[in-house]
């Protein structure tokens, strides 16, 4: 039921973190992944020990907000690929400030690659999608599609709004057997968090905040990957699954 043998998935967004854990996690299910990111040195970098550890990957390099790039990357993605099973729309960004300060480039970039990414490469992907009769989005998004936090204003309306755009694209697509979840993680330890593991306050507030008492491990997002990547959740729709040990269940 949770096999994945036989299927493509892309990931955006996973040259490194939570996107390049997933890609892992995936393969391991027995998809072929396609990583994707800005940089290609680390893209290649991750296909190597993807390769190494014998999984089958490749990469795409082109930034998700970005529409030609996107147009074009996807296009040469379906003829040398096919269309892919699986779209995990994880590429994302923060840049941390006070609203009241924020500079408008901070808070369209935060916007562009956040939520404009997961459309423009959703609606790429998805006509292939509703041409085969079938596939499977995941977004990848965050405590902050429910809850504000000081300093993520920007960060926080993105992540908002991609949990919309979920329903949304279960509203249109559903009817084309797609199915559009979420997954929004609690506060996990990659390298985007790492200023807010550094500040000593802020950790110690994070595990006294999560009723587990700690942060998560990227590869705990894995297993809800591989279930909303498979067969196990083909009338799972519109849903976002919260890996967070338990910090929106609790003030
Ligand atoms: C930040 C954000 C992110 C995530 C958080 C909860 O300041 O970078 O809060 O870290 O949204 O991990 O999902």
């Amino acid at each position: 039921m949770f096999e994945l043998s036989g299927k493509t998935v892309l990931i955006t967004g996973s040259g490194r973190g939570i996107g390049l854990t997933l890609a892992e996690g995936l393969a391991g299910a027995g998809a072929s992944v396609i990583l994707n990111g800005r940089n290609e040195e680390l893209l290649v970098e991750a296909v190597g020990s993807l390769e190494k550890k014998g999984f089958r990957a490749s990469c795409s390099v082109f930034d998700v907000g970005d529409e030609k790039q996107v147009l074009s990357a996807i296009e040469r993605m379906i003829r040398d690929h096919g269309v892919p099973d699986v779209l995990v729309n994880n590429a994302g960004i923060n840049i941390r400030s006070r609203l009241a300060e924020t500079r408008l480039r901070d808070w369209q970039r935060v916007l562009q690659t956040n939520l404009t990414g997961a459309f423009l490469v959703s609606r790429e992907v998805v006509k292939g999608m509703i041409a085969r009769n079938g596939g499977k989005i995941i977004n990848i998004c965050s405590l902050m599609s429910e809850l504000g936090r000081d300093t993520t204003g920007a960060y926080a309306s993105a992540k908002g709004g991609l949990k919309m755009l979920t329903r949304a694209m279960c509203t249109e697509w559903a009817r084309f057997n797609i199915q559009s979840n979420g997954i929004g993680p609690g506060y996990f330890l990659t390298e985007m968090t790492r200023p807010l593991e550094a500040d000593r306050n802020f950790n110690a507030w994070i595990t006294a905040r999560t009723p587990a008492g700690r942060w998560g491990k990227p590869e705990e997002l894995v297993g809800t990957a591989v279930f909303l990547s498979s067969g196990a959740s083909d009338f799972i729709n519109g849903q976002v699954i919260y890996v967070d040990g338990g910090l929106l269940a609790t003030l």
